[in-house]
């Protein structure tokens, strides 16, 4: 089959085509033949080095999702058949012409969407679902600050958190990022380059602050954070691409009594990402179905072209998804 692989850590350039056999699969899992497959941040830091697949995943097939065709089953697999589609949330080989995947990280592709859009939801909306409701609480009526609202991260958490009942307030780079985060639902957009987050959030919270945050970039945001949160407001973060080590006010995190948390979804084990599919599967997807919650692809590359893709990944001029496709 053909893959993309990793030939070195590096640019967007060690990105190359090569042939690989097709995935061997076990008792309980499923062989998909990709006709598409998201691409997400972490597979450029894993491109460069920086973030080592885990144990069991190709070690240097990029690709966290996937959408495509059951091409074969394991022998106790109960809940797919041959010819099924599906998307499926991986711990990597994602970027190939055939992939495994453990039945229950497998979902329905929404009757409405094509492989290239069903390929854009895993990775981000179970690791939505997993920080911002299951970690992090989030309950309707609560309002919730996304940092990186145009990132697939962020377009997926505002449309999620909108449809579940929240005030939704994010933060991007651009005018232009912020007119689409507000388009696509966000209640306020800040652009972080020519305004503090933590002065507008106040304005717009009466001085109460927001019940949850998902952070992605830590470093120096932690004090505008900390000072954004409401009493017994939730910090999570799911990575911190401005930096790891933080200031932190712990008389504020007492007197607020707040949680500060975090999550890496990846090498988690298959029985929580198939329970995470199951609560997508029961209480997201009909909120696909019925149009409510719609993916944002923002360009759509051949498979061949995967380091242009991750060129433009790395510009982030993009605003949602960047997806591979393999249709042919
Ligand atoms: N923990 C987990 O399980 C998990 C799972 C999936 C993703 N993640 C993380 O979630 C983040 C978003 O992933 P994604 O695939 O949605 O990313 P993406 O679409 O590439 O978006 C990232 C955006 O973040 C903003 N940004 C702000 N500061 C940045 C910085 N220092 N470096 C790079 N970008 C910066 C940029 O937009 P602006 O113009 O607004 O700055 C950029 O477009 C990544 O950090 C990723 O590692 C974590």
């Amino acid at each position: 089959m053909k893959v993309i692989v990793i030939t070195q850590p590096g640019g967007p350039e060690v990105l190359q085509l090569a042939d690989r056999p097709k995935p061997a699969i076990g008792p309980d899992e499923v062989l998909i033949k990709v006709m598409a497959a998201g691409i997400n941040r972490p597979d450029v830091f894993q491109r460069k080095g920086n973030y080592p697949p885990p144990a069991g995943a190709p070690p240097d097939i990029p690709g966290l999702e996937i959408a495509g065709v059951v091409a074969e089953v394991g022998a106790a697999v109960t809940h797919w058949k041959t010819g099924d589609k599906v998307c499926a949330l991986v711990a990597g080989g994602g970027y190939a012409e055939y992939c495994k995947a453990p039945e229950g990280q497998c979902l329905p592709i929404p009757s409405n969407l094509s492989y290239l859009e069903a390929a854009s939801l895993p990775e981000t909306f179970f690791t939505v679902w997993s920080n911002v409701f299951d970690r992090g609480g989030l309950q309707p009526g609560e309002s919730l600050l996304v940092h990186g609202g145009s990132s697939g991260i962020g377009v997926t958490a505002i449309q999620m958190a909108k449809a579940l009942g929240s005030a939704v307030y994010v933060t991007a780079g651009s005018d232009d990022k912020c007119s689409f985060c507000e388009q696509l639902g966000a209640d306020k957009a800040i652009n972080y380059k020519t305004a503090d987050f933590k002065q507008e959030i106040k304005a717009l919270t009466n001085g109460k602050g927001v019940n949850v945050i998902l952070d992605m970039i830590g470093g120096d945001y932690m004090p505008g954070n900390i000072d954004s949160l409401a009493v017994e407001g939730r910090l999570i973060f799911i990575n911190a691409m401005n930096g790891r080590e933080v200031q932190l006010d712990l008389s504020k995190v007492m007197a607020k009594r707040l949680i500060i948390t975090g999550s890496m979804l990846r090498s988690r084990e298959v029985a929580f990402k198939a329970a995470i599919a199951k609560n997508l599967e029961q209480t997201i997807w009909p909120l696909i179905e019925s149009g409510a919650i719609k993916p944002v692809l923002y360009k759509i590359f051949n498979a061949d072209d995967a380091a242009a893709a991750h060129r433009l990944m790395e510009s982030s001029t993009h605003t949602g998804k960047i997806v591979l496709s393999f249709e042919h």
